[in-house]
């Protein structure tokens, strides 16, 4: 096994018995993410559901269905990316995640995340969001990347919303067909020197 897979299997190990917080009570297994380890694009999620509590796996149910079309339209499967989420077991109820829960998971999706040097982070909903663009607005950010450090992070709906309100789906569909050429100056990027980077990128 190459390098990245090891540590990520060694974290996904540590994450499946971890005891930080009141959700490791009531989960039937912690998902930790899974995916390419060599992935350019790391998706993140905000945390399991029933079905991903049930099978250990990320985004499994109607939510993942829909991330796989999504996927698919800008010609990738689920193996050439990562999927992950911010917090790594189900809350009860689908309840949104406490700020504890959060600062409780955060240091494996950190490790998870310097294991994983993806170019590209897409955060998919509002949690996930706010670990890079803190107080910001999904409907006013959506679809805008940003340089943070080495990284180009793309903020986007949750499937899930999509899938209770249509108009978001046509949105997260046009926000997911700006990716392969983020990906490609992300990529172009990285070639040159770190000189001044512009901090956000205009959109065409
Ligand atoms: N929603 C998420 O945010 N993550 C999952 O893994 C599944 C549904």
């Amino acid at each position: 096994m190459a390098e990245q897979a090891i540590e990520l299997a060694n974290l996904a190990e540590q994450i499946s018995g971890c005891p930080k917080c009141a959700l490791a009570k009531t989960r039937t297994n912690a998902v930790p993410g899974s995916g390419n380890p060599n992935a350019d694009i790391v998706f993140i999620g905000e945390g399991p559901g029933f079905h991903e509590d049930q099978q250990g796996l990320p985004f499994v149910g109607a939510a993942g269905k829909f991330l796989d079309e999504l996927l698919a339209s800008i010609n990738l499967r689920r193996e050439d990316v990562y999927i992950c989420n911010v917090i790594k077991c189900r809350a009860p109820d689908n309840r949104d995640p406490l700020p504890n829960e959060i600062d409780a998971c955060t240091p494996w999706l950190t490790q998870q995340l310097d294991v994983l040097k993806p170019r590209m982070i897409v955060t998919l909903g509002r949690f996930s969001m706010s670990r890079y663009f803190p107080g910001a607005t999904i409907g006013r950010i959506h679809g805008q990347a940003k340089r943070i450090d080495d990284v180009l992070v793309v903020p986007m709906y949750h499937p899930a919303a999509a899938l209770h309100q249509a108009s978001l789906r046509q949105t997260i569909m046009e926000d997911f067909q700006k990716l392969p050429d983020l990906l490609e100056r992300a990529a172009a990027e990285e070639e040159q020197p770190r000189e001044p980077q512009p901090t956000q990128l205009q959109l065409l």
